[in-house]
């Protein structure tokens, strides 16, 4: 029997700091009438909290979507976090999110293919349902790239924000779900967009930070010139896939990039009626992996998707990279009885005291242990120091 994947929770979370053209106008030379006519943004939400991270926006976002599922934490099988500005290189921030949220029956990885990743990580959830690997599966796309951005260089400080995006794919009998997908990929064009230091080719050094090579470096026009094509072809192609004509299509969600990519491509190479294309860049500027979730998440929640419809993703980003999905949306959620969806969250501060009770329990066995090695160490030191006394005595009474 086949095995559908059907989009069963959407939520998203964006940090409350607004940061508007008129600011940036104040620390950078640039303006609000540039940065609305060449790229259609009026504004971004920034973390401005050390406490607030990709894993905490990632969070709540998959609480979100947990909470419109219906489901508990527990009932996750995998999480992906799709995200160009993880936490660390290593470990991935899906892991993090994994033990904030209490989901102690999921694996977690990240998936590094900058704005495509969400959609990436959709067809790998997928992949995932449809081998039979897994049955439920936490797609995020997160980002605070507000902390990798050189706010002194406007050809790239007023494009992005932060924010995070999360579906809950789950298999399903039923047809329908996610019908297509298209993931693409030209390396030759890696150094058009990256962030060249901190990874093991030019790791972190006071010459890296004093050229500011741990900044975001674009070449906007190039990457510009691949979006608009690749968008149109990659919408295309997964339409054909899905056997469908782009007249069936109800509404396409592109990567919030530029307003003027999304014409030059979805609007005018592929004569998409405007109405039918979703657009809140002007609100959240590029946020990346998350762009397309939260755009997603507006849509439904405006009730521009409605069950039965069909839906295209498409992206593009550094690397480069492209992906398109095609998904036909599911029927409506069941309600769930009060007593479910209040011991949905009260699981929250569960996961939280049994996240604190095993580091506390890995530091005392640390210490213990620690405390041992050391012991055996000072033994080690005092009869090397010992049989070296011992050595120079023999030497002197030799004399
Ligand atoms: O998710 C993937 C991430 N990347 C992208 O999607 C980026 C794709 N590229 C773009 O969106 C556009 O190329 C940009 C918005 C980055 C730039 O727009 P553009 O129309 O390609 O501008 P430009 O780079 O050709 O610059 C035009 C002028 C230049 O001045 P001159 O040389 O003509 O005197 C720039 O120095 O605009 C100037 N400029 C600015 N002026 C005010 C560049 N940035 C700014 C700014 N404010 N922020």
């Amino acid at each position: 029997m086949s095995r559908y994947s059907h989009i069963v929770g959407w939520g998203m979370y964006v940090p409350e700091r607004v940061i508007t053209n008129a600011d940036l106008e104040r620390i950078v030379d640039t303006n609000d009438a540039w940065i609305r006519s060449r790229t259609g943004i009026r504004e971004r939400h920034i973390v401005d909290k050390p406490s607030e991270t990709t894993a905490t926006l990632a969070t709540r976002a998959a609480r979100a979507a947990l909470e419109k599922a219906g489901l508990p934490p527990t009932a996750l099988d995998m999480i992906i976090v799709a995200t160009s500005s993880p936490e660390h290189i290593f470990p991935a921030t899906a892991c993090i999110v994994q033990d904030a949220l209490g989901a102690t029956n999921a694996g977690a990885y990240d998936l590094s293919a900058a704005c495509s990743g969400f959609v990436y990580a959709l067809a790998m959830a997928h992949g995932l349902i449809a081998s039979n690997q897994a049955d439920t599966v936490m797609v995020i796309g997160a980002e605070t790239l507000s902390r990798l951005v050189d706010w002194s260089d406007r050809n790239t400080c007023v494009l992005f924000g932060d924010g995070a995006g999360a579906v809950i794919l789950q298999a399903s009998d039923q047809p329908g779900g996610v019908l297509a997908s298209v993931l693409g990929s030209d390396g030759s064009g890696a150094y058009l967009l990256s962030l060249p230091a901190g990874g093991s080719r030019l790791p972190a050094s006071v010459e890296t930070v004093r050229n500011g090579d741990h900044y975001i470096k674009m070449d906007g026009k190039a990457v510009f010139r691949f979006a608009t094509r690749v968008m149109a072809e990659a919408t295309r192609e997964v339409v054909a896939k899905a056997g469908l004509t782009l007249d069936d299509v109800t509404l396409i969600v592109p990567h919030q990039a530029n307003v003027r990519i999304i014409e030059s491509s979805v609007l005018r190479q592929l004569k998409f009626p405007k109405e039918r294309v979703y657009i809140n860049l002007e609100r959240y500027g590029n946020t990346s992996t998350a762009s397309i979730p939260i755009a997603l998440t507006e849509a439904v929640s405006e009730g521009r998707i409605q069950p039965g419809d069909y839906v295209v993703m498409v992206g593009f980003g550094a690397g480069l990279t492209w992906a398109a999905a095609l998904v036909q949306w599911g029927p409506p959620l069941p309600a769930l009885p009060w007593w479910r969806r209040l011991w949905n969250t009260a699981w929250y501060p569960l996961a939280r005291a049994r996240s604190a009770y095993r580091r506390a329990r890995r530091r005392f066995f640390a210490y213990w242990l620690g405390s041992r090695e050391r012991t055996e160490e000072e033994l080690q030191r005092l009869r090397k120091l010992r049989s070296r006394q011992e050595e120079s005595s023999g030497e002197r009474s030799e004399e």
